[in-house]
């Protein structure tokens, strides 16, 4: 069925103040995500935080079951975290590595992975090493297969990166994780929100999400899928008393369930936000969300190809809602500035936040245009005459 737009876009105040297209960088909030941290900071300042929490905790408690049916998991295998990254690195450096072990990755691969990897490659004496692309630019999962041998200790890509509309292979990297029973951490940062996620057909370990992009929830909020089969023995890099309860004056126990990669104290208003997000998201219904979002990226592309001097960046068929593209003879951060002006709001992506891609491929600073499904086509065409008046 196709979407309401008219109703969406009524549920979505921003779409009022102008012209959005980053939901690459922070998509606009509906109502409903509004409402549900408006009325939770409201109960704090009146009756105090913890007597909010007290009073509100079904509905906290409940964060845990939207982000799992989200993501087709259960909910003692959701972590709720500030962002992304924290949710990546509580898994990544909770995994112990030996001198002369390898981790697999993308050249997709975003900075705050890579980095990572590099600490550990330092710290552990583990390698990093890429797998290649196939010829569409993709993953390509026969190299990652020939790569296998009994050193791999991780796999860890990411599904779509935050430069172009690149779709990993994720589900089929997952398959040969599996099979070959290596832990498998997949960055799903940009593809929660955007498109159906089901951690059941991917085969991952580990899954890690933020919630202001696609997902339309508040800064600050990220989760971290565990699969139940590491519960109860990856032990986390860092621990409180929440993570695991000081039974005794010599020992801690570890809590059960994937909440031991959380800390006690958290922002509850923006936990309600994300859990209003997960449900928001999935009444909504995430086929159609990728059939418009997809759709609308298209149209974009169709109309770039045809803007003289504009350079489009995709890799791999079909391309996902993040559109990086140049126009000659502009510079990129002048133009997010300009366009700023007129309340026309892209981003822009460094090339050292895909280093290994931008170096492969020799990529300036790209313009990132990321359209959610509250845009409409006639907001794509003004958005290609603003940037023709940029280039005239
Ligand atoms: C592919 C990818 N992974 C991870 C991140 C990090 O997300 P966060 O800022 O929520 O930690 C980003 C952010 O842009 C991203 O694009």
């Amino acid at each position: 069925m196709p979407l309401d737009i008219d109703r969406i876009r009524a549920d979505t105040p921003g779409v009022q103040s102008g012209l959005h297209l980053g939901a690459a960088g922070s998509a606009l909030a509906p109502r409903p995500v509004l409402a549900a941290m408006q009325d939770h900071l409201a109960l704090e300042a009146e009756i105090g935080g913890y007597e909010a929490h007290a009073r509100r905790a079904e509905t906290l408690d409940g964060v845990y079951d939207r982000v799992a049916e989200l993501i087709g998991a259960q909910r003692r295998e959701i972590a709720l975290v500030e962002n992304a990254t924290v949710g990546w690195c509580q898994a990544f450096y909770a995994l112990p590595f030996k001198p002369g072990q390898r981790i697999l990755t993308s050249e997709a691969e975003y900075a705050a992975n890579y980095v990572a990897f590099l600490q550990r490659a330092k710290r552990d004496g583990v390698t990093v090493e890429v797998v290649p692309n196939d010829a569409s630019g993709r993953l390509d999962p026969a190299a990652l297969e020939a790569m296998i041998d009994e050193r791999v200790a991780l796999i860890a890509i990411t599904w779509i990166p935050t430069n172009c509309g690149l779709v990993n292979p994720a589900a089929a990297v997952g398959k040969i994780a599996r099979a070959r029973g290596i832990p498998y951490l997949l960055d799903a940062c940009q593809a929660v929100g955007q498109m159906p996620v089901d951690v059941g057909d991917l085969n991952c370990d580990f899954l890690s999400a933020t919630g202001r992009k696609f997902l339309r929830g508040p800064r600050g909020t990220g989760f971290l899928y565990v699969r139940e089969a590491w519960l109860e023995t990856l032990e986390p890099a860092m621990i409180d008393h929440f993570a695991a309860p000081w039974v005794a004056k010599d020992r801690y126990d570890l809590r059960p369930d994937a909440r031991r990669f959380e800390t006690w104290e958290n922002s509850y208003v923006l936990r309600a936000g994300l859990g209003a997000a997960a449900s928001y998201a999935q009444e909504i219904g995430l086929e159609a969300i990728q059939e418009r979002v997809w759709g609308l990226a298209d149209s974009l592309r169709q109309r770039l190809r045809k803007l003289p001097g504009a350079r489009l960046y995709d890799l791999g068929e079909p391309a996902c809602a993040i559109v990086g593209f140049t126009l000659e003879g502009v510079t990129p951060g002048a133009l997010v500035a300009a366009l700023r002006k007129k309340s026309i709001f892209i981003g822009a992506s460094d090339p050292e936040s895909t280093r290994l891609d931008s170096e492969a491929r020799r990529l300036p600073v790209l313009l990132r245009a990321a359209p959610h499904y509250y845009n409409t086509e006639e907001e794509l065409d003004r958005f290609v005459t603003a940037l023709k008046a940029a280039t005239a």
